[in-house]
């Protein structure tokens, strides 16, 4: 069916876990398309529900609030907060931004699970399943890791692996390891829910791989191939947990199991649609039941499985509901050619970006959509992001409007001038402009959001182009109504341009809207000739993008590598201990407080300092390698711990009478050992 055909859009975005902020993986990854597409529909008029909301149940959470020493609770509250900032901040429009610890959640996922509970859908099973004896605990879903069993990655979760994007089982897992413990769980009887996921094999083929051959995306149907066309089928799946954490299971004998984390999550988008539907005085169920609205799900590679086959096979037996019309998922983006990693702190978080880059949100959105993982996994680097900001963003699309109201202001007192008659040229570029929106419309229907882009892009060219060969500047200085022609065009190119761009850069949009005091425009206006009269004034240029220095791109990077050794220096191993020594070995050395006295470089050596120490019996004279670390002046004066006892040493023809003891962290940096208070020269460590 074509978009013109539906009566309305129901647009989702998978729900973040609500354990950690926000990075550009999850904006790339559905974000900002989703908003993308929204906003377009909205500018054409679509009658739209765009909802979202924090996922806040699951193992997800809860190792995150053990690894915190909080409870699950606070960390959704925390998390939960800060994602809905952040949304709001990039100008991510959903009408409705939920969680699903909201109370009409969980009367609707409960529903759920009973409607298909009733009708008999789930396989009662008792099974074996890992469990961990010593934290007492069944092992679900992410709180069990291994081996992955077709890949060979080793961080696969009990449920999945991120690596090659199968779904699994616990039991499935080689050498499978307690998250809680470390230990090898060992196998204990449960009793859970099933989906009996082979029945609905011949359901799912028809309709994904024979009705929407041709409108999915080819990575998404890859994926569903591989499930769907798999020799051993759709394997039963378990929708309840042993765990303390979510919405306990409605039925009776299901004492302290809740259900599965993905059988309530994607609930969750009917949940959010009723919030904001009580919330506006509408009715929520056309938007999920009449087969006239077109639902869409936006998500990231991972959360195929779950859309393509879980929910729809839960919506179906249901029976109420649409399926999807699209599901548009995205590949991974990666981080200066690594996969982005929360844990390791290889990530440009959203709520630091605000930060280091104020007013800068157009910006990454264009970046994130110029280099969408669309169609494979992309990389983002931040020789690219200031690429594309300076040559793209400033060269082209600042310039051009700038330089269009700049003259204005100059030549016309800030008043759009009047058209007069058309050179062959202005008729063929405005011939040109009318054809950009269908153009952008086209690839925006088909989830092609770095080909709409760049179409914009070449409109934004166009524009540029357009004044650079007609240079209203120099005609200005013979020919005024040629010139007020020229910025007539030229302003109802950007007046075009910043109605086709709004979906992509909406804060520029705004700024231009603003600038020209235009309000209300619409898909609808795009192509036409005279969105600026003649005649209506216009504000000063605003700044809309500024170019991004070299020094500014290389802090990040730094950011980035410091983060990186300093995760690798917690995760590097302690230096084993050595072989024990008696009581008498030890009392042998002599270790005392002494202050040094003078410090200074050894001629010819990078590494040693000469010091003059006073150890309480005397002075004496120490070399020691601390020159990478110390500089004289950092030394001189201070109360270190010096071992006296050892035998001298000539080095580079001086005597060594001891040696300063100093601490050595893992990245091989020296730190002084000194008493916690001054004490007295020659005082006894022992
Ligand atoms: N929280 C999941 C993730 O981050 C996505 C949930 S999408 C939903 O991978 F459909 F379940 F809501
Ligand atoms: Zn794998």
């Amino acid at each position: 069916m074509n978009n013109k055909d539906f009566k309305r859009y129901t647009v989702t975005s998978a729900l973040p876990y609500a354990n950690g902020p926000l990075h550009i993986g999850h904006m790339a990854g559905c974000y900002i398309p989703s908003d993308i597409y929204v906003r377009y529909l909205r500018s054409m008029g679509r009658d739209v529900a765009y909802v979202c909301g924090s996922d806040e149940h699951g193992v997800a959470i809860t190792i995150k609030a053990k690894k915190e020493g909080i409870t699950p609770q606070e960390v959704v509250d925390r998390y939960h907060e800060m994602m809905k900032g952040s949304f709001e901040a990039f100008g991510i429009s959903f009408d409705h931004y939920s969680r699903t610890s909201a109370k009409i959640h969980h009367e609707t996922a409960s529903a759920f699970f009973k409607d298909l509970y009733e009708k008999g859908e789930f396989l009662e099973q008792s099974t074996e399943q890992y469990f961990d004896e010593e934290a007492g605990q069944f092992l679900a879903d992410r709180y069990i890791e291994g081996t992955c069993p077709k890949c060979g990655h080793d961080g696969a979760y009990g449920d999945q692996c991120e690596k090659c994007g199968s779904s699994l089982s616990p039991t499935d897992l080689i050498n499978p390891k307690s998250k809680l413990s470390g230990n090898t769980p060992v196998l204990k009887e449960t009793k859970h829910w099933f989906l009996d996921l082979a029945r609905y094999t011949e359901f799912l083929q028809k309709w994904i791989l024979v009705d929407h051959k041709d409108d999915w995306k080819n990575n998404v149907l890859g994926q569903c191939r591989s499930w769907l066309e798999a020799g051993d089928g759709l394997q039963a799946r378990s929708m309840t947990r042993d765990l303390d954490w979510g919405i306990p299971v409605p039925v009776e004998g299901a004492d302290g199991k809740v259900l599965y984390v993905w059988f309530d999550a994607p609930i969750g988008y009917i949940s959010s649609t009723k919030e904001w539907a009580n919330e506006k005085g509408k009715d929520w169920e056309p938007y999920w039941k009449d087969k006239e609205t077109k639902l869409v799900h936006f998500i990231g590679k991972d959360n195929i499985v779950f859309h393509c086959i879980i929910f729809p096979a839960i919506l179906k037996t249901h029976g109420e509901y649409i399926l999807p019309e699209n599901v548009p998922a995205n590949e991974f983006l990666n981080l200066e050619g690594e996969k982005i990693s929360t844990s390791r702190n290889w990530a440009v978080w959203l709520h630091e970006y605000l930060e280091e880059f104020p007013g800068k949100q157009d910006v990454l959105r264009y970046v994130l959509t110029a280099n969408a993982p669309e169609t494979k996994d992309n990389d983002f680097t931040w020789k690219d992001f200031q690429g594309r900001n300076n040559s793209e963003l400033v060269a082209v699309y600042g310039n051009f409007v700038n330089r269009a109201v700049v003259l204005t202001h100059k030549f016309f007192g800030g008043v759009v001038p009047a058209k007069s008659d058309l050179s062959p040229y202005d008729e063929e570029v405005l011939e040109a402009m009318k054809a950009f929106p269908d153009k952008i419309a086209a690839s925006i229907e088909r989830y092609r959001f770095r080909e709409a882009l760049s179409f914009v892009m070449d409109f934004a060219r166009l524009g540029n182009k357009y004044l650079a060969d007609t240079e209203p500047w120099k005609t200005i200085k013979d020919d005024k109504d040629r010139t007020g022609t020229i910025l007539n065009i030229a302003l109802n190119i950007a007046s075009n341009l910043a109605v086709v761009a709004e979906p992509f850069l909406p804060f520029t949009s705004e700024k231009i809207f603003n600038m020209f005091n235009l309000t209300g425009l619409n898909w609808k206006n795009a192509g036409e000739f005279d969105l600026l009269k003649a005649g209506v004034s216009i504000n000063p240029a605003a700044l809309l993008f500024e170019k991004i220095e070299d020094n500014v791109v290389e802090a990040q990077v730094n950011k980035l590598l410091e983060a990186k050794k300093k995760n690798e220096l917690e995760n590097t191993a302690v230096t084993p201990e050595k072989e024990t020594i008696t009581y008498d070995d030890f009392a042998k050395l002599d270790m005392r407080v002494v202050t040094v006295l003078t410090a200074e470089p050894m001629p010819k050596s990078k590494k040693l300092l000469k010091l003059t120490v006073d150890t309480g019996l005397g002075k004496r004279t120490v070399l020691s390698g601390v020159a990478e670390f110390f500089k004289p002046e950092d030394l001189i004066g201070q109360q270190v711990t010096m071992l006296i006892n050892l035998a001298p040493r000539k080095m580079m023809g001086v005597d060594s009478e001891g040696m300063i003891l100093m601490a050595e962290d893992k990245d091989g940096s020296l730190r002084l050992l000194k008493p916690g208070t001054n004490t007295a020269n020659g005082s006894m460590i022992s």
